[in-house]
């Protein structure tokens, strides 16, 4: 199958989690004779640097043409001072509502392997297997108006608002994932204080009449908050708005032992889709090659499952990745001493393009 796929590495540690997820889709590529085709493009403060936008037309009209798009991380402190329609994150924010990609999938599931390197307690994580599914394109971060007001600009505005077709949308696209899944479902709101919330649940209610195999709860968002530490394991489909989702899953990336881990999707009702991890530029560790890949790299395999319907080669990433994990290698946000090999950015990326290629050769051995 031919597929081409825009490349937007962006900012700090994104272009080096990048360089790695790209050998491995290579090596997917060249184990199930799929052509791969990238093309790189800017975005985020790279694309400030290089064009005066955080969001080039250049940018825009390559994802365009393209069938998915995968994405490092954008922002960091030297664009930080700029004026609000040329930071970096506002040409994240950008792609996002350009291509109307609505649901923001966030898996938290924790690699056996790796549940002692979560904070919590090995009985709460060892069963958690549950999904964010985060609205992405309406709420505070898009509500108008947001700015200064006042004379003096003594006044700071920003607007939660959601229409009714927006919450739609996203509340039947996680029932219908919950119905493939473990069939529950978990609404999080603020309804005893804000008024979309209140719009929210109304929708959720509804919408459960057209799946009543699938159990569903509403649970406040701070309350939610605390039960991700103590007992998330009784969460399948956690669903949400914009910026409670975004809080959320870095809270529960913990479980799974780093921010380094999380990967997600984000969709519309077609095919096309952008694949991202869940952590930033992270300008604190960028340049020393110590960042964990494995966030980027399981992102591509989102892209093969979700925008190619390629199951299996989306299977085979994560079975390599787990592989890694269960040889003991761990870079350094994994790592608390004791058994183990530490490595950095290019070595983990590389184990898994090695995984990759023996599991490949392993795999023509058996069926010679
Ligand atoms: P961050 O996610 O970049 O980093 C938070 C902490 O997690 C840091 O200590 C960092 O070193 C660590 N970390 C993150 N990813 C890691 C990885 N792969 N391996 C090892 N450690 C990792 O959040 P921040 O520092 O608050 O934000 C930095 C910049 O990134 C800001 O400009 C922010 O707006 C931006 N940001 C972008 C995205 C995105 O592009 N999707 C997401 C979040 C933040
Ligand atoms: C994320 C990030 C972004 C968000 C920022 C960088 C705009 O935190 O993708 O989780 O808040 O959506
Ligand atoms: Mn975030």
């Amino acid at each position: 199958m031919k597929k081409k796929i825009a490349v937007l590495p962006g900012d700090g540690i994104g272009p080096e989690v990048m360089d790695g997820a790209l050998k491995v889709l290579k090596a997917v590529g060249d184990w199930f004779n799929h052509e791969f085709e990238v093309e790189k493009g800017y975005i985020g403060g790279a694309a400030v640097d290089q064009f005066g936008s955080p969001l080039p037309a250049e940018t825009i009209e390559l994802c365009k043409k393209s069938d998915a798009i995968l994405l490092g991380a954008v922002g960091g402190p030297q664009w930080e001072n700029l004026p609000k329609e040329q930071r970096p994150e506002k040409g994240l924010l950008g792609i996002r509502k350009e291509f109307e990609l609505f649901a923001n999938l966030r898996p938290v599931k924790a690699f056996d392997s790796l549940i002692s390197a979560s904070p919590l307690k090995k009985e709460i994580v060892e069963d958690v297997d549950m999904i964010i599914v985060r609205e992405l394109t309406g709420g505070l971060y898009f509500g108008q108006p947001s700015g200064r007001q006042g004379a003096e600009d003594e006044v700071a505005v920003d607007t939660l608002v959601y229409e009714k077709s927006e919450i739609e949308r996203i509340v039947h696209k996680a029932f219908r994932l919950a119905q493939k899944r473990k069939k529950r479902l978990t609404s999080v709101d603020k309804a005893n204080v804000l008024e979309t919330s209140r719009m929210w649940r109304e929708i959720v209610n509804e919408a459960a009449k057209e799946y009543p195999e699938v159990e569903v709860e509403h649970m406040l968002v701070d309350v939610a908050a605390m039960k991700l530490m103590y007992q998330p394991g009784q969460f399948d489909v956690m669903v949400t708005e914009n910026m409670f989702g975004d809080i959320l899953s870095d809270e529960a990336s913990m479980i799974t032992g780093s921010l380094g881990m999380l990967p997600s999707a984000s969709l519309r009702e077609d095919a096309f889709g952008l694949y991202e991890p869940v952590h930033g530029s992270a300008p604190d560790i960028a340049g020393k090659g110590k960042a964990n890949p494995l966030a980027m790299i399981l992102s591509v395999a989102m892209m093969l499952r979700h925008s190619f319907g390629m199951q299996e080669e989306a299977e085979m990433i994560e079975m390599a990745v787990q592989e890694v994990l269960n040889a003991g290698f761990r870079t350094g946000d994994l790592w608390s001493g004791g058994r183990g090999t530490a490595v950095g950015t290019e070595a983990m990326s590389d184990l898994v393009v090695e995984r990759l290629e023996a599991d490949h050769a392993l795999s023509s051995i058996l069926s010679a």
